[in-house]
């Protein structure tokens, strides 16, 4: 009877020290993942930013349309006057913003409530930080040209790689509260 007691404690023992060194592996493989997959693709954009940075750009519509219709559409609407659970581009006061939000909005997402012309969403936008630069610059340009109101100056896409480069130091999706357009 004592004995089978003993050997019950003796499993569970071991099994918690088990668990405790899996955790500490798995722990350490997301991490060490999470932070060489993060630098490396820092220094592919740095060499990028190095490359683009007299390259001469012009901005296209239709190209900027076409990457806006594929990209953003189903979510936005290809008016940009959104859905009830995605909110309206068109308008956006976000896209005058001189702290570079909307570029980071679309480099790393975006989580958290919002109200926008008496509505309020709450869902998550995936994050495009894949997308080369001079795709996204069109795309920034092709919403800042033909959303807003007011007439924007061109983005060019040096700002936009500079801007990839600082918000992947900081993973994650951009949050509400960091927004205050
Ligand atoms: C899968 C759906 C989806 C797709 C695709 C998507 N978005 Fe979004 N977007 C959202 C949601 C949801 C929000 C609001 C998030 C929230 O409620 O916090 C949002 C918010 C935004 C905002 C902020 C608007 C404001 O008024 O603050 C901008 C700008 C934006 N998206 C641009 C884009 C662009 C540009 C693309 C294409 C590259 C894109 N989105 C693709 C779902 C999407």
């Amino acid at each position: 009877m004592e004995n089978k007691k003993n050997n019950t404690k003796l499993y569970v023992s071991s099994f918690l020290v088990f668990m405790f060194i899996l955790s500490l592996i798995v722990g350490w493989l997301i991490g060490t993942n999470m932070s060489s997959d993060t630098s490396k693709e820092r220094l592919v954009l740095t060499k990028e930013y190095k490359k683009i940075k007299d390259l001469n750009y012009s901005y296209n519509n239709k190209k900027g349309k076409l990457l806006y219709t594929q990209l953003c559409s189903k979510c936005h609407q290809s008016d940009g006057q959104g859905t009830m659970q995605f909110p309206p581009l068109k308008e956006a006061k976000i896209l005058s913003n001189k702290n570079n939000l909307l570029l980071k909005i679309i480099v790393r997402g975006f989580r958290g409530k919002i109200s926008r012309h008496q509505k309020s969403f709450n869902s998550d936008m995936p994050s495009f930080k894949k997308i080369p630069s001079v795709d996204l610059t069109h795309i920034v340009n092709y919403i800042r040209n033909n959303f807003s109101t007011q007439n924007l100056v061109e983005i060019q896409p040096v700002e936009i790689t500079n801007t990839k480069v600082d918000s992947l130091a900081q993973p994650g999706p951009i949050m509400a509260k960091e927004l205050n357009p």
